[in-house]
């Protein structure tokens, strides 16, 4: 079997609104407009993964809270009804996915002799949290690649930060390795907003684009930051400044799936292709793309940030 390869990652946040405002037929709510410019962001990154034509998308999210270990979906064929607990009003979506078992319990094995606590999930009614849903729709909505979903442990809460984002980082190799292994062609979705400061009321017609826009000045211009420093590929100071923009911005990248991409793609120095940015009842919501294919020729595999 030829060795596997990670051949993009994305940032992909998970507001449902994205979902909602595009009124695919598996969601319940109907809308009648609303942010555009996440959603054509989305077009973009669509048109990538067409072109990438990976066997699989893993997928990490913040709502699939597993505080005992590191969770894999495993169970072959999973459906059912998803819901936003915050926004069952918007979000009430019909899902039926397919998961690359096999590659999960690479990932489980890997990540538990890396000592990590795993568990693999095989619970066939589960109900799959809407992170992941709405994560998948809006890159993939044919929904004709298998998955893999990963839990969030919330260490990185419940510890110091250190040692949960230690743990995302073990969990993003041991990621690595697996698909080498089982010689997977895979895209790795980071299912995290930006700033996560947001209004506390919603407007009446939740899409009146007017009512949209940044909750906190402060947290947008860390976005502004962490996005350039991406786009420029200086992944050393995006990781220099991390914990400040946690705690400054309530960032959702506090939740692993950022650190868990980039360590297992090797915290590359490439540039970060910007697909749009965009607010969603407040928060900061950037769609970007890590093309490891396209930048692959000197492309450095790293242990942990290094300065370009
Ligand atoms: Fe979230």
């Amino acid at each position: 079997m030829a060795k596997g390869k990670i051949v993009a990652g994305f940032l992909a946040p998970h507001p449902p609104h994205l979902v909602y405002g595009e009124n695919p037929p598996q969601n319940e709510p109907r809308s009648e407009c609303g942010w555009e410019q996440l959603r054509w962001a989305y077009e973009r990154a669509r048109a990538s993964i067409e072109a990438l034509k990976p066997d699989v998308l893993l997928v990490h999210s913040p709502h699939w809270n597993t505080q005992l270990g590191h969770h894999f979906l495993g169970v072959p064929e999973l459906s059912g009804k998803s819901v936003d607990p915050i926004f069952p009003n918007l979000f009430r979506y019909d899902f039926n996915l397919k998961v690359d078992v096999e590659l999960a319990e690479a990932c489980a094995a890997e990540a538990s002799a890396g000592g990590l606590v795993t568990r693999m999930m095989r619970n066939p009614g589960f109900r799959v949290d809407y992170g992941t849903i709405t994560t998948l729709h809006m890159i993939r909505p044919q929904w004709d690649i298998p998955v893999v979903g990963i839990s969030a442990n919330n260490s990185p809460y419940y510890l110091t930060l250190d040692e949960g984002m230690g743990e995302m980082d073990t969990l993003g190799k041991a990621t690595r390795r697996a698909i080498e292994k089982t010689g997977r062609r895979a895209v790795l979705l980071a299912s995290n907003t930006l700033c996560h400061w947001h209004f506390h009321q919603e407007p009446l017609l939740p899409e009146d684009m007017t009512q949209e826009r940044p909750q906190s000045y402060e947290g947008y211009k860390w976005d502004m930051r962490m996005i350039e420093l991406m786009r420029r590929g200086e992944t050393a100071e995006v990781f220099r400044l991390l914990p400040q923009f946690i705690q400054e911005a309530f960032a959702e990248v506090k939740s692993g799936a950022f650190t868990w991409m980039y360590a297992a793609m090797g915290y590359p120095n490439i540039p970060a292709e910007l697909h749009g940015y965009g607010n969603v009842i407040g928060t900061g919501n950037a769609v970007m793309e890590w093309n490891l294919d396209k930048h692959r020729k000197g492309l450095r595999v790293n242990d942990q940030p290094v300065a370009a």
